[in-house]
């Protein structure tokens, strides 16, 4: 064996120069000794929301004013600039990818569309040179292959309420000017962050939240293709867990069953999965806050905080509890509702989770101890 044999076939083979020698000897596959792994595999890891999301305009659940309009587009109609807004998990970056996806093909598809998201920067300068670059192609009314195809392109601005203002208004201009060649479509959750010049040039789309039936629907369907043993009973939890959001439940759904495997899915493991506090820890909490005791509702939240409860999960079942309570008047429940809301707020902006949730916590045991003493 020669000696660059010899280093070719030992383990530890990672030479740059070998790699560039094989490279000039090989060509570009040599230049690869270990084989990439087989197709097959890097399918198996495709996130379910990706592969499940809704191919055509047509399979989108539950949207029908956007998928009406939508669908006389593609059969001929002229697309306005849109605007998506609604919670999410509803179908809103699904509906226009496939629509981009049904109006191009994959063949020009790349040529056609621009798709910005939060994760790109799209600060004024973007949209002065990167938008405006593409809005300014012409797009002709066939393709390659001669075939007729829509005579524009399309610029997507998905999660369009983290733009700011200044890159919105630098927006509205290249709309106004570039309209006969690119139709915008802007995605966000909530419209009143969008600036009313660019609202008025849209086509405007409100995507309700997806009803109960749609979800279940949606979910059974994924569980039986992905063999998940999963109950009715577990498909209720993963529904009530996820608040409306399909992409949240499809993505529970595949973490537990890439923890559980072929087992059976119960509603205990859901539970666990979205990180719910269950109802006997809950209790625990009120029950100190009732007790009139700092000592007990201090040791109750440094054990609920050392068992990794998410301080935001415990807010929203607390908020759940008080709109239950029978025990609070409406007048005690507004002002525990005003804390929880500044807890939130406070929360969010970095706030320790210790110290937010004993505020909280003595708020609730004032409300309860004066009303049990009739001082409320
Ligand atoms: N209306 C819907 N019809 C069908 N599937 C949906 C619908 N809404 C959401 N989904 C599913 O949820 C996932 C996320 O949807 P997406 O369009 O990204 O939501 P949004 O952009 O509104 O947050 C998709 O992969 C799809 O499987
Ligand atoms: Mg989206």
């Amino acid at each position: 064996m020669t000696f660059p044999e010899v280093l070719w076939r030992s383990p530890s083979f990672a030479c740059p120069l070998l790699v560039m020698d094989a490279f000039l000897r090989g060509g570009v596959a040599a230049a690869k000794p270990k084989p990439v792994e087989p197709a097959g595999k890097v399918e198996r890891h495709v996130p379910w929301v990706e592969k499940y999301r809704p191919r055509a305009v047509d399979d989108v659940a539950y949207q029908d004013e956007a998928v009406t309009v939508l669908r006389k587009c593609l059969t001929g109609g002229d697309l306005p600039n849109l605007l998506f807004y609604g919670p999410p998990g509803t179908g809103k970056t699904s509906t226009i990818l496939a629509l981009a996806r049904q109006l191009f093909g994959n063949d020009i598809y790349r040529d056609r569309v621009l798709e910005l998201n939060a994760s790109d920067d799209r600060g004024i300068q973007v949209v002065r040179d990167k938008v405006k670059q593409f809005a300014q192609r012409t797009a002709s009314a066939t393709r390659p292959d001669g075939k007729p195809c829509p005579p524009y392109k399309i610029c997507i601005l998905d999660e369009a309420d983290s733009m700011t203002h200044a890159a919105q208004a630098a927006l509205r201009r290249t709309m106004e000017k570039e309209s006969k060649s690119t139709r915008f479509c802007l995605i966000c959750n909530y419209v009143s962050r969008i600036i009313e010049p660019l609202t008025s040039r849209c086509t405007k789309f409100r995507f309700k939240p997806l009803t109960v039936g749609i979800l279940q629907t949606r979910l059974k369907d994924i569980s039986i293709k992905e063999s998940v043993d999963i109950g009715d009973e577990g498909l209720d939890a993963l529904v009530s867990v996820s608040g409306g959001d399909l992409r949240k439940a499809i993505t529970y759904l595949q973490s537990i069953h890439r923890l559980k495997g072929m087992e059976h899915i119960t509603e205990q493991d859901i539970s666990e999965v979205a990180s719910v506090v269950p109802v006997s820890v809950m209790e625990g909490l009120w029950r100190a806050c009732r007790s009139d005791s700092y000592d007990n509702i201090q040791a109750t939240v440094k054990t609920m905080l050392a068992d990794a409860y998410p301080a935001s999960q415990i807010l929203m079942q607390v908020h759940e509890g008080l709109i239950e309570s029978n025990e609070l008047n409406d007048r005690q429940k507004s002002a525990v509702a005003e804390q929880l809301a500044l807890t939130d707020k406070r929360l969010a902006d970095g706030a320790d989770e210790y110290l937010q949730l004993m505020d909280l916590s003595c708020v609730i045991m004032n409300q309860i101890c004066r009303q049990s003493t009739g001082a409320a």
